[in-house]
């Protein structure tokens, strides 16, 4: 039996030194030097090799290296082949320190602030407190859940949108395409964290930015795929959002020449929202081998009728 992860080199020799010492009995690999293809059960990759069922017919697992699975082609994975997003406390942290970032800054008006400097303009706005500010995250798997209650913490007056039901305590919960437009009409500031799938590519468009109160504000630190970019440019041209602090787009880097890159209404963060941390990682990977062991479900794992 052996793990083999392909992946960048600083995050394997962490990888590597921590199941040298925790879980000594599984062989830990990094490819492409795999001694014998065929003892290889468990795989962590962000892209897998091409033809997995050739290349290690035993699989078990394929680990994402991140919390996005939206790189896989899962029609040609091996069909029995289980998936698994990253699921760690590092990644989740990092996650909620942005969110809290981005949506701080947007409350404060910190956007029209620095165009004011700018313009060597000195002009004060009302203050507001956070609980006057209706934050909406879209998308209540675990990154969304937590940046919720990261944001309840700060006062913000938070709801939640998913496909399906979620009931977190605090937090109002709103669900499928029958409770979006009541979701977005009470939303001034919406985030992003939903997963890139055939469902929720393009949903940051026209209809929901015309669903929002006018001048609210978007962050994005889901996939570039969920916005639809000219539909962001004409909301913001026509006052229908007020800015935007996007860290995915799509392609990325985003082209040169982009009107994304200079507008006044738009922060660019280079898909930098989050990362998955090695040394909490690599605890949360030996956890869920063990789990695995034992024939528990694992965390994290993916429907992939669903692709999420
Ligand atoms: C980053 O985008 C990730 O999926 O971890």
């Amino acid at each position: 039996m052996a793990f083999v992860y392909k992946g960048d080199t600083r995050r394997g020799a962490v990888w590597a030194e921590q199941f040298a010492r925790k879980m000594p009995e599984l062989p830990f690999c990094i490819w492409p030097e795999v001694a014998d293809a065929t003892q290889v059960r468990f795989l962590a990759a962000w892209e897998p090799p091409p033809r997995l069922d050739q290349a290690f017919p035993n699989l078990e697992v394929l680990f994402s290296v991140g919390a996005g699975v939206d790189q896989f082609d899962f029609s040609a994975l091996p069909p029995g082949l289980k998936v698994v997003r990253m699921v760690e406390p590092g990644l989740t942290a990092c996650m909620c320190e942005y969110v809290s970032w981005a949506v701080l800054s947007l409350h404060r008006g910190i956007p029209q602030y620095l165009r004011q400097q700018q313009r060597g303009e000195w002009k004060e706005h009302p203050v507001r407190p956070a609980s006057s500010r209706r934050v909406g995250v879209m998308g209540m798997g675990t990154l969304g859940r937590a940046a919720l209650a990261q944001l309840r913490q700060l006062g913000f007056d938070c709801a939640g949108w998913s496909r399906s039901r979620r009931n977190d305590p605090g937090i109002r919960c709103y669900a499928g395409e029958a409770e979006l437009g009541d979701f977005l009409a009470r939303t001034d500031i919406l985030v992003c964290l939903l997963p890139l799938t055939p469902e929720t590519r393009g949903i940051l468009g026209r209809r929901i930015f015309g669903a929002l109160p006018p001048g609210a504000s978007l962050v994005n630190a889901g996939r570039g795929g969920h916005l639809v970019q000219p539909d962001l440019l004409d909301a913001l041209e026509r006052g229908q959002l007020s800015a935007a602090i996007l860290d995915v787009c799509e392609p990325e880097p985003l082209l040169p020449g982009h009107p994304f890159w200079d507008h006044p209404g738009i922060w660019l963060t280079p898909h930098v929202a989050s990362a998955t941390q090695a040394e909490t990682a690599a605890q949360a990977l030996l956890d869920n081998l063990r789990r695995h062991a034992a024939g528990l479900p694992l965390e994290g794992v993916v429907d992939r009728s669903q692709g999420y």
